[in-house]
């Protein structure tokens, strides 16, 4: 499974729960799940709040943040020295991004909760030099976007779904000002995350930038409402999560949605096509949903070709697809 926390990072969380009873973290945890299944922004307004939060959702945004950034860093041979990490909580995208791009000497964390920037702080201490000796900055992001290039990569993780729509746009083109290099923008799979994820795409093409990934170019996103693109993320459960929401199953899988960006003048290379939902497998065929630049297709794989099928097999959802010379 890929999605598991640095060892650092988890031996953190670990200790981080262990200072609260169990049963006070499961009731902070249940009223969180409740907030973010009703799509409202979470108080965290007591110490127990904050630990529930990095039990129960720092490794899922983590998971989810780390698969897009390193999408990006596949799609890229742009070193980022640099990072902003905007509505950062407890600094979740920052430990992703650090993995992603080993390149990076220094980071600022912006949040406007100062209780999210302690807990990030102080589960940063055994992190990597770039995020140990990271700065976190008590601000909103509308006050860190005002300000010019400051990043050689800015990234986000369920920050923006928090804001207003109709900010979107001006987001988007504040964050191409803001980074000098790369934007990953990270949502929940839900339809407002990919919503966000969107308005902030349309925004970078629109000042110039270009698209690393999902997406197979900067096209008009071809996606028609009710469907919307997401993507899923398997990661197991600490024991303290397991505990915190009663569950049963070791893993669990974090639906999510993202956009990552590069400036003008700097060298990408998007998926020629990208699988939008798990492939269908039968006996005679597998059928693939896929986004290319020509819009959404359905291809069928049949057992038979053994070539294309030994190409395909391990194709999943949200990987690259090698699109056939007849689509390509
Ligand atoms: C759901 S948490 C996500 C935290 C972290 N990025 C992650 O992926 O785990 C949303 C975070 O965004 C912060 N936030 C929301 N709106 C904000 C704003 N306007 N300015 C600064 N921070 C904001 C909240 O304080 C919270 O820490």
């Amino acid at each position: 499974m890929s999605g598991e926390l640095p060892p650092a990072l988890r031996a953190a969380v670990e200790a981080l729960a262990a200072e609260f009873p169990g049963r006070e973290l499961a009731t902070a945890s249940a009223a969180m799940s409740a907030d973010y299944r009703a799509g409202r922004g979470t108080r965290f307004s007591r110490p127990v709040d904050l630990a529930a939060y990095a039990v129960t959702r720092l490794p899922a945004t983590f998971a989810a943040a780390r698969a897009a950034l390193t999408e990006a860093a596949a799609r890229t041979d742009f070193a980022p020295a640099s990072l902003i990490d905007l509505g950062c909580g407890p600094g979740s995208a920052a430990w992703a991004a650090v993995e992603a791009f080993p390149t990076l000497a220094g980071a600022e964390l912006v949040d406007s909760h100062a209780g999210m920037l302690a807990t990030g702080q102080r589960l940063a201490a055994g992190a990597p030099p770039a995020l140990a000796g990271a700065a976190w900055t008590t601000l909103a992001i509308d006050d860190a976007l005002k300000r010019p290039a400051t990043a050689d990569i800015v990234v986000a993780s369920y920050a923006f779904n928090e804001l207003p729509a109709e900010r979107l746009r001006a987001s988007g083109a504040a964050l191409a000002r803001l980074s000098r290099g790369l934007v990953v923008i990270v949502e929940p799979g839900s339809m407002a995350g990919f919503a966000a994820v969107r308005a902030l795409r349309d925004a970078l093409i629109a000042a110039g930038w270009s698209i690393l990934a999902p997406c197979p170019g900067d096209g008009a996103c071809p996606i028609k409402a009710p469907d919307w693109c997401h993507f899923s993320q398997r990661l197991p459960r600490l024991r303290a999560h397991r505990a915190a929401k009663g569950a049963e199953v070791p893993f669990e899988d974090e639906p999510y949605s993202y956009v990552a960006a590069a400036a003008p003048g700097i060298a990408v290379r998007p998926a020629a096509a990208r699988i939008l939902r798990p492939p269908q497998a039968t006996k005679p065929a597998t059928r693939f949903r896929l986004c290319t630049p020509s819009g959404i297709i359905d291809e069928q794989v049949a057992t038979r070709d053994r070539d294309r099928t030994r190409l395909t097999r391990k194709c999943g959802w949200g990987d690259e697809f090698p699109l056939s010379t007849t689509n390509g």
